[in-house]
């Protein structure tokens, strides 16, 4: 058994909307008002949660989406690539490795961001926690159409990162 089968078998992950595999392993308790700028529906929003997020040789990319919280990434396993769109096209795409190779260990990404995530040529998977704060909420998150991919990096670099939409 691999250690990604194993991983999805002891951590009990089951697949993610938005590719890869996740379990939800914490909802804070407590709850604030949700902040203006977010869906009102829910009024309010547990103040954390935390996911374990894996992506392997099955399902190894996590499509092209944001979410209004931040969201701390901690790695545990493997390697992946992330790929970052400023959603005010004021700024070039992102792209960086996380993982003990790279030894980026920790990242956050804000709802500034479009982000995806894939595994480098050769990976077998990679494994990470993730803490949204305030909590997460489906009403919080949206996939990026081909349009807005298009419009924010031109129709040349959509052409690259097109396969990382979700169909
Ligand atoms: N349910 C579906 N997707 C998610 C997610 O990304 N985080 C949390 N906490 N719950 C989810």
């Amino acid at each position: 058994m691999s250690w990604t089968e194993k991983a999805i078998e002891q951590l009990g992950l089951i697949p993610h909307p938005e590719g890869g595999y996740f379990k939800e392993t914490d909802r804070a308790t407590s709850t604030i008002s949700a902040p203006a700028s977010y869906s009102q529906s829910p009024p309010t929003r547990n103040l954390t949660t935390t996911i374990f997020y894996l992506l392997d040789s099955r399902s190894p990319k996590g499509h092209f989406h944001t979410n209004k919280s931040p969201t701390t990434h901690f790695h545990h396993r493997g390697r992946g690539i992330y790929v970052l769109i400023p959603k005010d096209g004021s700024r070039d795409v992102i792209e960086y490795e996380v993982g003990q190779e790279s030894g980026r260990l920790q990242w956050i990404v804000t709802g500034e961001y479009w982000k995806a995530s894939y595994l480098p040529e050769g990976e077998e998977g990679c494994l990470i926690s993730e803490v949204v704060a305030p909590g997460f909420e489906f009403d919080d998150h949206e996939f990026m159409s081909k349009e807005e991919l298009v419009r924010l990096v031109g129709e040349e670099k959509a052409k690259k990162y097109e396969w990382l939409l979700r169909k």
